[in-house]
């Protein structure tokens, strides 16, 4: 009798078990699998429209930082990740730091039906919802820490977001964000 009911509790958590973990899984690797396809573009097709923006980054060190690394350092994995933004479809590699190293890979989010001027102004919780949905990242801390840290990089100063984050490109207001659909 013992031994029957063990068994019948041994078929129950097997069942929740199969029942309870597997489509959280899935839903995890279906997740993962979305963020994967997401493609960069590089950041002449944000500067298409964002052309004021394109103008203050290009000022910055990030646009060039890859030229400060030797030919022979621009072939090595451990100096290359934190000096390029990733690579396009085809394979080609963009250098620097680039839009999509901090707002994420924008083949999708670029989308006009997203980034719209008309649709952007009529509802902007809408577009920007759809634009986080499609990989846009609006960079906290840990985005920029990923490169901004000791580990691997000889050259570290010491970095505090809040106040530097003014100094990637030119950043609207509050009261300039909230006067085109707030943020
Ligand atoms: C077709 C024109 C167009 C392209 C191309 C484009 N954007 Fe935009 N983007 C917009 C418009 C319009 C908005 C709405 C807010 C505004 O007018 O600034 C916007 C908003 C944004 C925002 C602010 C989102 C918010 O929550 O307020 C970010 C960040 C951004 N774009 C980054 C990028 C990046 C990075 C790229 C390139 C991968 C890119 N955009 C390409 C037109 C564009
Ligand atoms: C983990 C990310 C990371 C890696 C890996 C990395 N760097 Fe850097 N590098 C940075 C950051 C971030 C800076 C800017 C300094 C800072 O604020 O930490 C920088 C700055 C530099 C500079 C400019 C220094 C200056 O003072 O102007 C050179 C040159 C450089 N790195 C070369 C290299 C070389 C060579 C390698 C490989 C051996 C390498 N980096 C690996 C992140 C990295
Ligand atoms: C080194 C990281 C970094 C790079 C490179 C970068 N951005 Fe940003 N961007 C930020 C941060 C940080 C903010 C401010 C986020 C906030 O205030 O919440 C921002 C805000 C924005 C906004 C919102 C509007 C505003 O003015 O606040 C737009 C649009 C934008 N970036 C577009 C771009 C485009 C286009 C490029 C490339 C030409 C680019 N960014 C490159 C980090 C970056
Ligand atoms: C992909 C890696 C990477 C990311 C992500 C990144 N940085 Fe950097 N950052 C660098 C490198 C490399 C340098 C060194 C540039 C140089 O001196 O050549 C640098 C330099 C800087 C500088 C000095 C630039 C100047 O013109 O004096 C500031 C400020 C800075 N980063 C802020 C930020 C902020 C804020 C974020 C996040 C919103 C961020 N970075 C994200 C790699 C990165």
């Amino acid at each position: 009798m013992r031994k029957l009911s063990i068994i019948v509790i041994l078929f129950a958590s097997l069942a929740f078990l199969l029942t309870g973990t597997l489509p959280a899984e899935e839903a995890a690797k279906k997740e993962a699998k979305k963020e994967a396809t997401h493609e960069y573009v590089g950041a002449k097709k944000c500067g298409i429209c964002h052309n004021d923006v394109h103008a203050a980054w290009l000022e910055t060190e990030h646009a060039t930082t890859f030229g400060k690394l030797s030919a022979e350092e621009q072939k090595k994995p451990e100096c290359v990740t934190c000096h390029i933004t990733g690579k396009l479809a085809d394979g080609t590699v963009i250098e620097n730091v680039e839009c999509e190293a901090c707002h994420g890979p924008g083949k999708d989010f670029k989308s006009p039906k997203i980034m719209n001027k008309k649709k952007w102004a009529a509802d902007p919780e809408k577009q920007r919802k759809m634009a986080i949905e499609a990989g846009l990242i609006h960079p906290v801390e840990k985005d920029c820490v990923r490169c901004h840290t000791k580990e691997g990089n000889a050259n570290f100063k010491e970095f505090k977001f809040a106040e530097r984050k003014g100094e990637v490109h030119a950043v609207k207001t509050k009261e300039e964000a909230k006067e085109e659909g707030g943020k």
